[in-house]
């Protein structure tokens, strides 16, 4: 949700170090998330169809974004990178069991998950 009373919240006197960078790149990620949950929110809240295609565009816009942040967050952090790929292969080990073959979600992200 936006912070508007304090303009300097964000705002970092000097230059991150990269751990602090892939700190903001969380709260960017997060940031998304919640976007996309509220535009989503508002598009199943109204029959106007108008603001229905234009706040699921928004709402794509920012699913974009996710995937954005998550290629900027593997190549800065690629032990974490690791870990992505390790839970998705577990559940690509559950969906084997379960017989189901789903298109390739290697590379995939938070953002694609959602949709
Ligand atoms: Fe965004």
């Amino acid at each position: 949700m936006p912070n508007f009373p304090n303009p300097f919240q964000g705002n970092v006197d000097r230059k991150m170090s990269k751990a602090e960078l892939i700190q903001a790149l969380r709260i960017d990620i997060a940031g998304e998330l919640e976007a996309i949950f509220l535009y989503d929110a508002h598009v199943l809240a109204t029959d106007d169809p108008v603001a229905k295609k234009v706040l699921a565009d928004i709402r794509d816009e920012e699913k974009a974004h996710v995937g954005e942040l998550m290629s900027l967050l593997r190549y800065l952090d690629p032990n974490e990178a690791e870990h992505f790929a390790s839970g998705e292969g577990e559940v690509k080990e559950m969906l084997e069991e379960l017989g189901i073959t789903e298109p390739n979600i290697s590379g995939s992200s938070v953002g694609s998950l959602l949709e």
